[in-house]
């Protein structure tokens, strides 16, 4: 506090040492002197002058307030830290109270936590089956969302709580406001002046030289559900700009089957028996082109009419990946409204839609909780999606995706250099925008190619594939046009220890070395290439960073979803005993299985070998 001292109270001060120098000057009785001394003083009074006519460095741009106190500016130069329910307090919230102070004593350290949760089979044997199982996961589930503010608090242009940053959802939210506009340097006091060149971080760090396994084993199947599941509420609306979102619904809502508006949805329902429009190809069923289903999709001009295919989300012809899973999806709404309709003859296409919309969240909801994110955490919990568990905790069932979220899911590494499907090399160009790839090879055929394939070691730099440096660059470019918080403050919020060092932050001395020479500091670090770059930890697929931050987003998410709370979760609001059931035991491979013609190799890590598993006999008809 009080750090720069504006002209109002410099002025005083100078006066009066002024007229003590001066009689000082007058006793030596020399007139030299005298000169001497106030040709002195005129030089301090123009540098003094020089000083105070530098604008006033905004003292929030320090960061002053630890943590999650709130730094309020006033006058020009003062700020105070409202340290409120932080748990802290002190003119920087940095003295623990009372029971913060036991709290801190007794929790042990993220990796201490990872290390258990990963380590000692045999105890996670014991735990697995024993209601400590339930004890632990309504932890994991309390502790992760406790991070996450709820109500959400600011956005890309309110750095301080507002109505309209509550009420326009049409903002991702933020975590941590914007680095205030009038700082010193971009990331606010540390760090250079200038940040460095985008481009040049991406060749240098980034851009992958050979392709790198993720060790924790996860696949291409993996990968595809991870951008088709994120790209429900990561849905960046670029014409109003990067702070700005179409998925207003800012959760699992299943908008990337149904569409992020009703007209959008009315065009994809066949407005019979709840169900989907579809197309019928030798026999099986996938989604209808845009020729059947007039809305809108990015498609290149290069893409004939009738391989363009209609989906829920705009740019989900991108990848056979992505129309893969948009297939399996639609192919599990029909069937669920088949069994809805067997057990209520009465109701109508609305309600029939209407409820399996609520079962296809649940399903999806479920296998993200027990299959994908087991999958990513390398836990040993065996993790369990059961609401229930956290009806006695203070909960709020509600969420808003945040710009954070956004930028640290932007997890390009996981691409391969090529997609290898039933003995076919298939190039970047091949694949890309190419929906014949899914029609030609059928569902079977990818869901095999794509969980055997390995995906990419996320964390660690230099991962990710030569086609996609225009991606990671343009989130950097963003990141530096809403002005996102320096890495270590991102630390800080998760209770995670800043970083001290390049050296600290990664054992790679020369990268350590590079980094510190672009960035200057460690405190100006950035988040998205802090996170990319950290040090992996042990066998794992990123850093502790990307755990820890990225979990409660995550879990928040999940559980905050109204089908989680204590008056939407019971049979009756997914019709009944039977629906209730398919939520209850939904799997990835009954996704696919029960909506294939026979059952492949389906998982989110590769075999244990590569002759593991042959596929199994043909199980459904479709
Ligand atoms: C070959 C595969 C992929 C390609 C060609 C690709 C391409 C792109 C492109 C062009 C963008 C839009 C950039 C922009 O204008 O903002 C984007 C955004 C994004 N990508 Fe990928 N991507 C791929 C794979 C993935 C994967 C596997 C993930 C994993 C989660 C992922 C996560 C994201 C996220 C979170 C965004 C931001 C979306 C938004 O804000 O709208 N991408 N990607
Ligand atoms: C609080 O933070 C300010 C600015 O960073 C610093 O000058 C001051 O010494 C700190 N006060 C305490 C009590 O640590
Ligand atoms: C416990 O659960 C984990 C994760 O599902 C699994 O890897 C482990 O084998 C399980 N152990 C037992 C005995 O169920
Ligand atoms: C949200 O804010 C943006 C930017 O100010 C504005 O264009 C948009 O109309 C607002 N949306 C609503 C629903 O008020
Ligand atoms: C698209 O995929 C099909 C099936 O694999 C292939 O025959 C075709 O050559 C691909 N198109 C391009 C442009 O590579």
């Amino acid at each position: 506090m009080h750090r720069p001292t504006p002209a109002a109270t410099v002025i005083p001060d100078m006066m009066s040492s002024w007229e003590a120098n001066v009689s000082l000057g007058v006793k030596t009785s020399t007139s030299t002197c005298v000169f001497i001394l106030l040709l002195l003083l005129l030089l301090d009074v123009s540098l003094l002058a020089g000083a105070t006519s530098s604008p006033v460095v905004n003292p929030c741009c320090h960061y002053p307030c630890e943590n999650s106190g709130m730094c309020v500016r006033f006058g020009a130069d003062r700020f105070d830290c409202d340290c409120t329910r932080t748990g802290y307090h002190g003119e920087n919230c940095t003295i623990p109270e009372f029971w913060t102070r036991i709290h801190l004593l007794l929790k042990p350290s993220p990796d201490t936590v990872h290390y258990l949760l990963t380590h000692f089979h045999w105890l996670w044997d014991l735990i697995n089956n024993s209601f400590l199982r339930n004890i632990l996961m309504r932890v994991v589930l309390t502790v992760r969302s406790n991070f996450i503010p709820s109500p959400p608090t600011f956005n890309s242009k309110y750095g301080y709580l507002s109505w309209e940053s509550y009420y326009n959802i049409s903002y991702y939210t933020r975590l941590l406001p914007p680095v205030p506009e009038d700082c010193p340097t971009p990331m606010g006091t540390k760090g250079k002046a200038v940040l460095p060149d985008p481009k040049v971080l991406v060749e240098r760090f980034l851009i992958r030289k050979k392709f790198r396994p993720d060790p924790q084993g996860a696949n291409l199947m993996f990968a595809f559900f991870a951008q088709h599941f994120t790209h429900q509420f990561f849905k960046t609306h670029h014409r109003m700009g990067p702070a700005f979102t179409r998925a207003v619904a800012h959760g699992v809502d299943a908008g990337h089957i149904y569409g992020d508006n009703l007209e959008r949805q009315l065009q994809l329902r066949l407005h019979q028996d709840g169900k989907l429009k579809y197309q019928v190809i030798a026999g099986q069923m996938f989604p209808p082109t845009t020729q059947e289903v007039p809305i809108t999709m990015s498609y290149p001009g290069t893409v004939p009419d009738h391989q363009r295919l209609a989906l829920g989300q705009e740019v989900f012809g991108l990848l056979p990946g992505l129309t893969l899973y948009s297939t399996l999806w639609l192919r599990e709404h029909n069937r669920v409204c088949d069994i809805l309709k067997e057990v209520h003859p009465t109701w109508g296409d609305e309600q029939l839609f209407q409820t399996t919309r609520l079962i296809i969240i649940g399903e999806t909801i479920r296998i993200v909780i027990e299959e994908y994110v087991q999958q990513l955490s390398g836990y040993l919990l065996n993790l369990k999606f059961d609401p229930t568990l956290i009806f006695n905790d203070q909960f709020q069932y509600s969420n808003r995706i945040s710009l954070e979220f956004n930028h640290l899911y932007h997890w390009h590494p996981l691409m391969p250099d090529s997609f290898l499907v039933d003995g076919q090399d298939l190039t970047y160009p091949n694949f890309l925008f190419n929906t014949s790839v899914l029609l030609h090879f059928g569902v079977e055929k990818l869901v095999d190619a794509f969980s055997r394939q390995q995906a990419g070691q996320i964390g660690g730099g230099q991962n990710i594939h030569q086609r996609l440096q225009n991606v990671v660059e343009l989130v950097i470019k963003e990141s530096r046009e809403l002005r996102v918080q320096p890495f270590n403050e991102y630390r800080k919020k998760f209770e995670l220890k800043p970083y001290n060092s390049f050296y600290e932050f990664t054992d790679d001395k020369e990268l350590a070395r590079q980094l510190e020479e672009l960035y200057g500091d460690i405190d100006a670090l950035e988040f998205y290439p802090g996170l990319l770059l950290e040090k992996t930890r042990h066998s794992a697929i990123f850093g502790e960073s990307m755990v820890e931050m990225g979990a409660p987003f995550s879990l928040k998410g999940l559980l905050g979803n109204p089908i989680c709370s204590p008056v939407y979760w019971k049979p009756s609001t997914f019709g009944g005993a039977v629906g209730f059931d398919i939520v209850n035991s939904a799997t990835l491979e009954r996704l696919v299985c029960q909506n294939s013609r026979w059952c492949p190799y389906v998982s989110f890590h590769v075999p244990h070998s590569d002759v593991d598993l042959p596929p199994r006999e043909p199980t459904t008809e479709l």
